[in-house]
């Protein structure tokens, strides 16, 4: 999505008095929307996250609704609010959008809360993508932190599903105990595929544990990968990123070949109500997938 449309120099007059789309109708007509959508199914993954299938009501609108791995939608729970959710499910699933919650606050309680049936809107989809084909014939490294699997999992289904386009594919996962662990049900699946590892890590073991113990950056350490031929994505909490994503530049990946999704406080999600801003970055709509070099360029977005 080009967000040149919404940055006016209102230094230069010329500029100021012939805005080419103040209302920013052009960037903003797919997502100023919201869908009415029916929560179909709900599945408890750990004590504090569920998975929420949420299906589109009206036929076209679900048949047009398309994504891309990393985007998210503005996720509104009638007389309680909305909220900014990561597409958790694979673009080419049409029928409904898997959501993995984690019940933080007021609007997530409510949720966790609901029943099979239950209406909520459904906005979007908004926001930057992880840029998968720049990643064809590439390794990929597809690394995550707790709740950051789910962000992750779009990338995961479509490298997957895609996966003679890709080179060596990596999945590396860890969580601070063993049940805070996010879709184990799927890891047999992903290890079965050709060419597809997958490498879990808990900090705190319990007595049944019998995998690897300590933190992510243990595994990416044992990690064999040509850095030349290597894009990584990263999910997770921010301060992650950070030894994460050095350790990759220490092992010889390049800054913008690494992609994190920062997450700032939403309340439009269309560069309306600068409630994400980073300086004059925008969350929604410039990110929330940004390439580690601009991250490092942007103060404080980690
Ligand atoms: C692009 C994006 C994608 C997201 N994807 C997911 C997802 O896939 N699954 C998921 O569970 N959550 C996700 N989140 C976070 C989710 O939006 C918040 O947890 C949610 O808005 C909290 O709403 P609430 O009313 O329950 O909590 P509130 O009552 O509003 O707040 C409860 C606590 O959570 C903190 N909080 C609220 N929103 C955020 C935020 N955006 N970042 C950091 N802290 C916050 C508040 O400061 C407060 O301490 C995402 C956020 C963004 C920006
Ligand atoms: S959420 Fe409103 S400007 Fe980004």
């Amino acid at each position: 999505m080009s967000t040149e449309l919404h940055r006016y120099d209102i230094t230069q007059e010329s500029d100021f008095l012939q805005p080419r789309d103040f209302n920013r109708k052009t960037l903003l007509q797919h997502v100023d929307q919201v869908f009415r959508a029916q929560i179909t199914n709900i599945i408890d993954l750990t004590s504090e996250e569920k998975l929420f299938h949420v299906r589109l009501v009206k036929d076209h609108q679900r048949e047009r609704f398309t994504f891309l791995p990393g985007q998210f939608v503005m996720l509104e729970v009638p007389g309680y609010g909305e909220i900014p959710i990561s597409i958790s499910s694979a673009p080419t699933n049409k029928g409904y959008l898997e959501l993995c919650i984690r019940k933080v606050g007021r609007v997530t309680s409510v949720l966790h809360k609901a029943r099979r049936g239950a209406l909520v809107g459904i906005r979007g989809p908004f926001g930057t993508s992880f840029p998968m084909e720049k990643m064809r014939d590439h390794s990929v490294l597809l690394i995550a932190g707790g709740l950051g699997l789910a962000p992750l999992r779009a990338p995961i289904f479509h490298v997957t599903e895609n996966r003679t386009n890709y080179d060596q594919v990596h999945i590396i996962y860890g969580t601070r105990t063993p049940d805070q662990l996010l879709f184990d049900y799927q890891y047999e699946q992903w290890r079965r595929i050709n060419g597809v590892n997958l490498s879990i890590i808990v900090e705190q073991p319990d007595e049944a544990w019998t995998g690897e113990v300590g933190l992510i950056t243990k595994l990416i350490d044992d990690l064999d990968f040509d850095p030349a031929n290597t894009y990584a994505i990263v999910c997770g909490p921010p301060v992650m990123f950070k030894f994460v994503c050095n350790q990759l530049s220490t092992k010889g990946v390049p800054m913008h070949r690494m992609f994190v999704s920062l997450e700032r406080r939403m309340h439009c999600g269309m560069g309306k109500c600068c409630r994400c801003n980073i300086g004059s970055t925008y969350t929604c709509v410039d990110g929330p997938v940004f390439d580690y070099w601009s991250v490092m360029n942007l103060k404080e977005a980690i």
